[in-house]
């Protein structure tokens, strides 16, 4: 790995672990997906992946911009937060299909938190080193995790699922 020697080396190396984070974030919700009985948390996790590639996307238009390779890196952490989600959500047994889809919600917004703080600290530095499209780019990023996020939250609470895991 190179030496990181400044603030703009830290950025770039944060959109490349970004590009990694959304990368391994796609196939365990894609799992999540088939595990999923309720249709409308189907279909929110199913936007979530749209949102994701799109995110992965325009982390590799950030990096490329900055004339590095943004298959570079490979994020540790959504590497634990994916195995945490297969663990609790989706290999785990369940006696009822309300609650693994609880469990499938709750390890959804891990993965979709992550990815908030992540976009979030990218924005920051982007700002500070006058990268203003990127920080555009970034806070769209943020915007459309956040709404998918909150999705989430409305088909757990709203949408009955927690209560009817019960
Ligand atoms: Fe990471």
């Amino acid at each position: 790995m190179a030496t990181i020697k400044n603030l703009k080396d830290l950025y770039i190396d944060g959109v490349k672990d970004m590009h990694s984070a959304c990368k391994q974030s796609i196939p365990v919700t894609e799992e999540m997906v088939r595990a999923a009985q309720s249709e409308d948390l189907k279909k929110a996790l199913e936007a979530s992946i749209k949102g994701t590639r799109e995110g992965m996307a325009s982390m590799e238009k950030l990096a490329r911009a900055h004339g590095a390779d943004p298959a570079g890196e490979h994020c540790k952490g959504m590497e634990g937060l994916a195995a945490e989600a297969r663990k609790h959500a989706l290999e785990a047994e369940f006696a009822d299909e309300d609650t693994q889809d609880a469990a499938i919600i709750g390890q959804y917004q891990r993965l979709a938190h992550y990815a908030i703080t992540g976009y979030g600290t990218l924005k920051a530095w982007a700002k500070r080193l006058g990268f203003n499209d990127d920080a555009k780019v970034l806070d769209q990023c943020t915007a459309a995790t956040y709404e998918g996020d909150e999705d989430m939250t409305r088909i757990a609470v709203k949408g009955g699922i927690n209560k009817a895991a019960m």
